[in-house]
């Protein structure tokens, strides 16, 4: 059960991202959902769950249409790198299933139950959008859509739809409170919460200094 060729699949998909979900990502939500499932779950390092969770990790935005233009192609290979792991086959669908529905924005409009594995991964791909890192990748990201830092005359939009957070026009700031602030209330592990809930006090200190500096009021 080496994950040595998941691990390869991932860097050569992932490997020169400029949006914040390049391979040093993928690697952190790995060691972050760990992390959590270890302590949540109790599991120790022969669980099959274990596995599961650092394949999920591995990779979940390699199938990202960020990432990939052709979303189809990639699961394929994808279906194809798991068949040839020596694991049971309800580990690997979980794998899939895991991948395929633990983004925020296909959670929006209906809610997806995911296995506990699926829940650390889920909330581990989370906690990397907060924090002094989730600072940095949302400036990345923004930057790289073409999107301004801030612009006082663009107002934040309450997103109910998917099509709402694909498609409105924002700024890199709004974005922290149309989806980042609101992050913590949504983790599903003790351990996740807990650490969500830190990285977004940090979150909200660095908005205060923006705010001082730029003279633009805080929206919260
Ligand atoms: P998911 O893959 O779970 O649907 P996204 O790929 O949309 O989530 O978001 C992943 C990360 O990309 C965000 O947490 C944020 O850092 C960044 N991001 C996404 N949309 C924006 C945006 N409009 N402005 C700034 N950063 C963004
Ligand atoms: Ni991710």
């Amino acid at each position: 059960m080496s994950l040595d060729d998941i691990k390869s699949f991932s860097k050569e998909n992932m490997a020169f991202d400029p949006t914040g979900h390049d391979f040093l990502h993928a690697q952190r939500v790995a060691k972050l959902a760990q992390k959590i499932y270890t302590e949540d779950f109790k599991k120790d390092e022969t669980d099959i769950g274990l596995y599961v969770v650092k394949a999920a990790s591995y990779l979940h935005d390699t199938i990202d249409e960020k990432v990939t233009a052709d979303k189809k192609n990639r699961l394929r290979e994808v279906r194809i790198i798991l068949s040839h792991e020596n694991i049971a086959t309800p580990a690997r669908e979980d794998i899939l299933d895991i991948i395929q529905h633990m983004s925020y924005s296909d959670n929006i409009e209906h809610h997806y139950q995911l296995s506990n594995e699926g829940k650390c991964v889920q909330d581990a791909d989370r906690l990397d959008a907060l924090g002094a890192i989730g600072i940095a990748r949302a400036f990345a990201y923004g930057g790289h859509a073409g999107q301004e830092i801030y612009d006082p005359k663009i107002s934040v939009k309450e997103i109910k739809t998917h099509d709402d957070y694909r498609h409105h026009k924002s700024t890199t700031i709004n974005h922290f409170y149309e989806k980042l602030l609101k992050l913590a209330s949504s983790m599903n592990t003790r351990t996740g919460k807990q650490e969500a809930s830190r990285r977004t006090k940090y979150m909200r200190d660095f908005l205060s200094e923006f705010q001082m500096e730029t003279g633009v009021k805080d929206e919260t």
